[in-house]
């Protein structure tokens, strides 16, 4: 996704971001319950990991459906429990479990990832989490790389996280799950 969108603090950043990839997410649920010739023939696995712009194209060629879409929406409370687990670097602001907490997909979801002896997210580690969501498919809501974490100043390798995130680590054992988050 590009774009972005400068708000007032950090806090509010990344509530901001959890409530984005929540209401994304839930989207592709949204539609199956309002219309499942939308997405015909997905299991709930596929739906959890369709890209955003997958997910877009078909909430805009469904625009006369909107309203009912939203209402079935994370937006309108449902499929909370389906969005999937969000990872944050082990040294996570607490803003992040305030923000899971408000925004109602819960504390369980947050995922702590380990920092190296620089204090970055360990890509390594990463990956194993990855790995080890995808092979009992539970699903990935997003990842959060930081760039200058509040005590130590650590910027995440944003590079190597989006190449996870674009399947080109390994390619065989993670797209074969056709995982996608945000
Ligand atoms: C990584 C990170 N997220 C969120 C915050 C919260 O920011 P704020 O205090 O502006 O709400 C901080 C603050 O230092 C931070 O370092």
């Amino acid at each position: 996704m590009v774009g972005g969108h400068i708000v007032a603090d950090g806090s509010l950043a990344n509530l901001e971001g959890l409530w984005y990839a929540r209401n994304i997410k839930s989207l592709p649920f949204a539609m199956k319950a309002v219309d499942p010739t939308i997405v015909a023939g997905k299991t709930d696995w596929e739906l959890s990991n369709m890209s955003t712009k997958e997910i877009m194209d078909l909430v805009e060629a469904n625009g006369d459906k909107i309203d009912e879409i939203k209402a079935k929406s994370a937006r309108g409370g449902k499929n909370l429990d389906k969005l999937g687990k969000w990872l944050v670097p082990q040294t996570k602001h607490y803003s992040w479990l305030k923000a899971a907490d408000i925004i109602g997909i819960g504390l369980d979801q947050v995922i702590p990832v380990p920092v190296d002896s620089n204090y970055r997210m360990d890509i390594n580690e990463l990956e194993k989490i990855v790995r080890e969501l995808a092979s009992t498919e539970t699903p990935i809501l997003g990842i959060v790389g930081v760039v200058g974490s509040t005590e130590e100043g650590a910027v995440d390798g944003i590079n190597e996280i989006a190449e996870l995130v674009d399947c080109k680590i390994n390619p065989n054992a993670v797209r074969t799950k056709k995982i996608s988050f945000l």
